[in-house]
């Protein structure tokens, strides 16, 4: 096993997590500020889900003797329009999905298993992430942004479950 690649492939994908939690953060705080509550739940609930991806990663660079670069792919898209920040979201959830499949490939290649593994489950999670955002996006198309309204309205009767889909 080549650790280098290993651990190469890994920061990589610390830095597109890096990158997802900021831009899904910037998106949580001005939903929440637009009156969209569920929506923006839905946001800082997945960062989360983001941060637990780059723990995994991280742990498993260290166990590499690599060390964590802690550097944002690339910076916060300004976006704040609500059907436009779901694109945005399910573009960067199937840019994932594909990086990290291609990710998964070249650990199985370099005989670097474990990698692949956490590659692979990775996968899976975005996979869920993008459905979810889809999800949004075909009822934004279908009700408009009356829906996410509606929604919030919904959410905001019973104190305590809104955001808990
Ligand atoms: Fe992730
Ligand atoms: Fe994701």
């Amino acid at each position: 096993m080549d650790r280098a690649q290993s651990i190469a492939l890994l920061n990589q994908a610390v830095a597109d997590e890096l990158q997802a939690i900021h831009q899904y953060m910037y998106f949580h705080f001005h939903l929440d500020d637009q009156g969209f509550t569920p929506l923006a739940s839905l946001f800082k609930r997945i960062a989360i889900m983001e941060m637990g991806h780059l723990e995994a990663l991280a742990e498993r660079i260290l166990f590499l003797k690599g060390d964590v670069e802690m550097a944002p792919a690339g910076p916060v898209e300004k976006i704040t329009e609500p059907e436009a920040v779901v694109v945005k979201a399910m573009a960067m959830e199937d840019d994932g999905m594909r990086t990290y499949n291609e990710a998964a490939l070249a650990c199985g290649a370099n005989a670097d298993a474990v990698s692949k593994q956490i590659f692979e489950r990775l996968v899976a999670d975005e996979e869920n992430h993008f459905d979810q955002f889809e999800k949004q996006h075909e009822n934004i198309k279908r009700f408009g942004l009356s829906y996410l309204a509606l929604q919030s309205f919904q959410g905001a009767e019973p104190k305590g479950t809104a955001g808990s889909e």
